[in-house]
C-alpha cells in the first residue's frame, strides 16, 4: 500500500446521519421530521422509498460500534435527530430520546473511539417546518435551546461539536430547488434560511460553549467552482456561483461579513447578528464530493449563473465526476481566502457511491472506491504539503444507506448492507482503510 505519510496523530473517522442509518422513525417517542414528510409525498424519492427502517442502527448500532472497533478508527462521526430530543422542536426534552444517544454514546466511548456529534443533518422537527421552518427566525432560537440541552447532557462525551451540517444543501436543494425537504423553490428568495442556519450556529456554539462543551466546529459542502469557458461573462458568473455556494456560510462565520453578491438577499436586519455568528471555532469541517461547473446564464434565465456539468472524468453513480485534485484547489483557496481566520481543517466527509453487490465469494469489491479514497488522501496531502492545517479525514460513509431524494441505489459505505436481511459485509475498501489506519 501506497505509504501517505500522514502526521501519526492525525485523526481517522467515518462517517454518519441519524436520518440515513437509523430507522425506528415511529419509536422512542420520536416526532415527525420534514424528511419524513417528504419521504412520504408522492414523486419525491426515487423507488418511493422511506427511511423507516434505513440501516437500522436505532437496534443494530451494537454491531455497527463493533466493526468501528475492527476499523480502528479514531473518532466517528454522527448525528442526532432533533425529533427524538424535542419531538415538536421546542420545550421539555423526551426522555427516550435522549437515554437512546446516552447508550449509544456510551458505547462508542467504550470502544475507544471519540464521538464527533453533529446536532442537525437536515432532520428539522415537522412541527418547526410548520410555523416557517428556517425562513422563519424563530427556528434559529429553537435551534439553540435544543443546543443547550444536549450540551447539558452529553458534553462530558462528545469530543467534537458540530452544530449544523451543510447548511448551504439545506438552503439550496431544500428551500431554491425543491430537490430535498421541505421541497420548496424559492430560488434567491431562500437566502433568509442561509442567515437564520448561520444564526442558529452562532447561538448553538454559545449555547454548546455554556454547557461545557469544547471543540466546537461546523461542516459545509464546498466546491472549487469551474467556469465552463474562459470568458470574462463565465468568470463573473464562477464568481457569483462562489459566492452562493462557498462564501455565503464560510464568509460569516469566519469573517463576520456576507459576500457583497448576496447582501440584497438578506433580511433586512441582518448585520446585527453578524457578531453572534461569528464566533471562535476550534476547526472548520469540509465535505468535499466534486467541483461544480458554470456559466453565463442564457437569455431567460433570471439567475446570474448557470449551472454546466463537468466533463471528462470517471463518475460515480451518482453522477459525481472523480476529481481528487479538486480537493487540493479547494483546500488552497480557503488557505488562501481566509488565511489566519481558519482554524484547523477536518474532512468531515469525502466519499462516493457505486452500485456494489455481494460476490459469490461472499466479499463486496469495490476497487473504484479505493482508488477514490487513494486519490484523494493523496491530494489532502499536498494540501498539507503546501501549508494547509488539517487534522482529520471521515470517509463518507460507514454504511450504505439513505441516500436522501435517491433512496438506497447510490451505495456510499465502505460497510455493505443488504436491506433485506441487514446483514453488514465490509467492502474491500474497509479492509483497505483498516490497513491504512494502521500503518500511518
Ligand atoms: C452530503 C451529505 C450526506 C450524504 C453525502 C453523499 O452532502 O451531508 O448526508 O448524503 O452528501
Amino acid at each position: 500500500m501506497e505509504n501517505l505519510n500522514f502526521p501519526s496523530d492525525f485523526l481517522w473517522g467515518v462517517s454518519t446521519s441519524a436520518f440515513q442509518i437509523e430507522g425506528a422513525t415511529r419509536e422512542g417517542g420520536r416526532g415527525p421530521s420534514i424528511w419524513d414528510t417528504f419521504t412520504e409525498t408522492e414523486g419525491k424519492i426515487a423507488q418511493g422509498e422511506d427511511a423507516k427502517v434505513a440501516a437500522d442502527h436505532y437496534h443494530r448500532y451494537p454491531e455497527d460500534i463493533a466493526l468501528m472497533s475492527e476499523l480502528g478508527v479514531g473518532a466517528y462521526r454522527m448525528s442526532l435527530a432533533w425529533p427524538r430530543i424535542q419531538p415538536d422542536g421546542k420545550g421539555a426534552p423526551n426522555k427516550a430520546g435522549l437515554d437512546f444517544y446516552d447508550r449509544l454514546l456510551d458505547a462508542i466511548c467504550d470502544a475507544g473511539i471519540a464521538p464527533t456529534v453533529t446536532l442537525y443533518h437536515w432532520d428539522t422537527p415537522q412541527a418547526l417546518e410548520d410555523t416557517g421552518g428556517w425562513l422563519n427566525r424563530d427556528t434559529a432560537e429553537r435551534f439553540a435551546e435544543y443546543a443547550s440541552i444536549v450540551g447539558e447532557r452529553f458534553a462530558d462525551r462528545v469530543k467534537m461539536w458540530i452544530p449544523l451540517n451543510e447548511p448551504m444543501v439545506m438552503s439550496i436543494y431544500g428551500y431554491a430547488i425543491g430537490e430535498y425537504a421541505p421541497g420548496q423553490f424559492l430560488m434567491l428568495d431562500a437566502i433568509p434560511t442561509a442567515h437564520h442556519q448561520n444564526l442558529a450556529h452562532g447561538l448553538a456554539v454559545q449555547a454548546l460553549r455554556a454547557a461545557g462543551a469544547t471543540n466546537i466546529g461546523t461542516a459545509n459542502n464546498h466546491s472549487p467552482i469551474w467556469p465552463a469557458n474562459d470568458t470574462d461573462e463565465d468568470d463573473k458568473a464562477a464568481i457569483w456561483l462562489d459566492a452562493l455556494l462557498n462564501r455565503l456560510f464560510a464568509d460569516p462565520v469566519l469573517l463576520g461579513s456576507y459576500p457583497e453578491q448576496i447582501l440584497d438577499h438578506l433580511p433586512a436586519n441582518y448585520a446585527a447578528d453578524l457578531a453572534t455568528i461569528h464566533q471562535p471555532l476550534d476547526f472548520y469541517g469540509v465535505n468535499y464530493y466534486e467541483p461544480q461547473g458554470v456559466a453565463a446564464p442564457g437569455e431567460g434565465n433570471p439567475l446570474p449563473f448557470e449551472l454546466r456539468p463537468i466533463d471528462g472524468f470517471p463518475m460515480t453513480t451518482n453522477d459525481s465526476p472523480i476529481v481528487p485534485h479538486g480537493l487540493r484547489e479547494l483546500l488552497l483557496s480557503f488557505h488562501n481566502r481566509y488565511q489566519e481566520n481558519l482554524p484547523p481543517i477536518h474532512i468531515t466527509e469525502n466519499g462516493c457511491s457505486f452500485a456494489d453487490t455481494v460476490a459469490e465469494d461472499g466479499g463486496v469489491h469495490d476497487p473504484e472506491r479505493i482508488d477514490f479514497l487513494t486519490g484523494h488522501l493523496g491530494a489532502l496531502r499536498e494540501a498539507m504539503d503546501a501549508g494547509v492545517d488539517v487534522r482529520g479525514y471521515f470517509v463518507w460513509s460507514l454504511l450504505d444507506n439513505f441516500e436522501w431524494s435517491k433512496g438506497y441505489a447510490p451505495r456510499f459505505g465502505i460497510v455493505h448492507v443488504d436491506y433485506e436481511t441487514q446483514k453488514r459485509t465490509p467492502k474491500d475498501s474497509f479492509r483497505w482503510y483498516q490497513k491504512l489506519i494502521s500503518n500511518d
